[in-house]
């Protein structure tokens, strides 16, 4: 009788670990999926923003973010801007700064990038961070005004290594600016802009590894801190 039990709690454990690896594997075939449609859309900057994703992980590590939060950091940094695939490529594309109307537009994506991941099981939570990752510390962003820690802390975490990487990326309009002035300006918008805890963190180790990453860029990092 004990070995039928035993037997029977060992198929059910089994079963269970099968579920769980299935969840898992859709779970990353989804982040991959969309990360393929950002490709499509012409909207991941290339190796910036892999590498920015990993320093977003470790920023999340180093804050004693759990185990939960973490996996809702990984798709934020990722799919953050998988809503900007509802915005016209007119304006996606537009070789000069947009006007009041397209920056409206343009404005919608945090919204349109929940309403998207919000209905997938499982993305409920990172659909939430993604709508704030436009929020300013001080709650002059959008799209709720929310400030400090009424932001979630991914929300503020992306939000820095976001920023970072519009502006070391080239636009139609305009070359992205060296690191180690975005790093300036990082550092002038901590505590307004930017999560000043979050923006101390990420510099910390992230400073001494951009002479690698942007090598290829052709651009180089000096002692900007
Ligand atoms: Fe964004």
């Amino acid at each position: 009788m004990t070995s039928a039990i035993s037997t029977a709690h060992m198929a059910e454990l089994l079963r269970i670990k099968q579920v769980e690896e299935q969840c898992s594997a859709l779970r990353s075939a989804v982040i991959c999926s969309f990360n393929q449609l950002l490709d499509l859309k012409d909207l991941n900057t290339g190796v910036h923003s892999t590498r920015l994703a990993e320093w977003g992980m470790r920023v999340g590590q180093e804050l004693g973010l759990s185990e939960d939060e973490l996996q809702n950091l990984e798709v934020a940094a990722l799919l953050h801007d998988i809503g900007k695939v509802g915005i016209p490529d007119a304006i996606l594309r537009k070789p000069a700064r947009l006007d009041a109307d397209e920056y409206a537009l343009m404005k919608k994506h945090p919204e349109y990038g929940w309403a998207v991941l919000r209905i997938l099981p499982g993305f409920e939570r990172a659909a939430l961070d993604i709508l704030h990752h436009h929020e300013n510390y001080d709650g002059k962003g959008y799209p709720a005004g929310l400030k400090e820690t009424e932001i979630p802390v991914v929300s503020r975490i992306v939000s820095v290594i976001d920023a970072f990487d519009a502006m070391v990326s080239s636009r139609p309009y305009r070359h992205g600016l060296p690191p180690e002035e975005a790093v300036r300006r990082l550092v002038e918008s901590s505590g307004t802009q930017f999560d000043p805890v979050v923006v101390q963190c990420f510099l910390s180790f992230a400073q001494a590894e951009m002479a690698m990453v942007f090598a290829a860029a052709g651009t180089s990092v000096a002692s900007a801190l």
